[in-house]
């Protein structure tokens, strides 16, 4: 979800405002997701870098955060949204973590989206932390045997949930910067210069539109060559 800050400085406001103009994008993006029938929507809402922002801003989306989850949780709930977290649990401060465990408590047995929060999250602390609960349980059991991709993916945060089909980077970046990179080896990326604030039904339905166009073969031959 990225760009809000240069979506407020073209206007010549404050980046909170941006931040502000994003809750409303994911709003927008949520219910768009669900009416296009997407089951799984994972959203990069603080990493484990954004600590480095200015402690001003990163009290800002805290306290946005906070917000978002106190306001609209009755919402998502009643569009029967299962709402799940990703990322490191024991680095978030506990009011957050707090309403993380009752969003995901109220919300456990919705069928509709599985709306995952990426929060406090990077792939390498992820990975980082899946290879030393690994590595405890070897310990723990006297066991040797070499570790499998499975259990790596089992391991992971996202252990219950599928790997993405898509992956869609907003407001111009052509990177993904700690996202999912475990996950994402075979995800089609779309990139769009849509500053996250302006991203709507529209911008969604295109990105998916543009990954239909696409021809998966994940490292085998299309098949029509076979
Ligand atoms: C994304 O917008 C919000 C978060 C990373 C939490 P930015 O704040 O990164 O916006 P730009 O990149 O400065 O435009
Ligand atoms: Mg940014």
């Amino acid at each position: 979800m990225d760009g809000n800050g240069r979506w407020a400085q073209a206007r010549g406001l404050p980046r909170t405002e941006g931040h502000r103009r994003g809750v409303e994008a994911l709003r927008r993006t949520v219910r768009a997701a669900s009416d296009l029938g997407v089951s799984y929507l994972t959203i990069f809402s603080f990493s484990t870098e954004n600590w480095r922002r200015p402690a001003m801003e990163v009290s800002f989306l805290l306290a946005l955060f906070k917000r978002f989850v106190r306001n609209d949780l009755a919402e998502l709930h009643a569009s029967n949204v299962r709402v799940r977290m990703i990322g490191d649990r024991d680095g978030t401060p506990a009011d957050i973590r707090e309403l993380i465990d009752q969003a995901e408590a109220l919300t456990r047995d919705n069928t509709a989206l599985t709306l995952i929060i990426a929060f406090n999250y990077g792939a390498r602390d992820e990975i980082m932390r899946a290879t030393n609960r690994l590595l405890a349980d070897r310990l723990a059991k006297g066991d040797d045997t070499p570790v499998t991709a499975a259990e790596i993916s089992a391991c992971l945060d996202t252990g219950d949930f599928p790997d993405p089909d898509l992956v869609i980077r907003t407001s111009g970046e052509v990177r993904l910067s700690n996202f999912l990179m475990w996950q994402a080896a075979y995800s089609e990326l779309v990139f769009t210069p849509v500053l996250w604030p302006d991203f709507d039904h529209g911008a969604l339905e295109s990105a998916i539109a543009e990954f239909r166009m696409r021809d998966r073969r994940f490292g085998g031959l299309a098949q029509k060559s076979v």
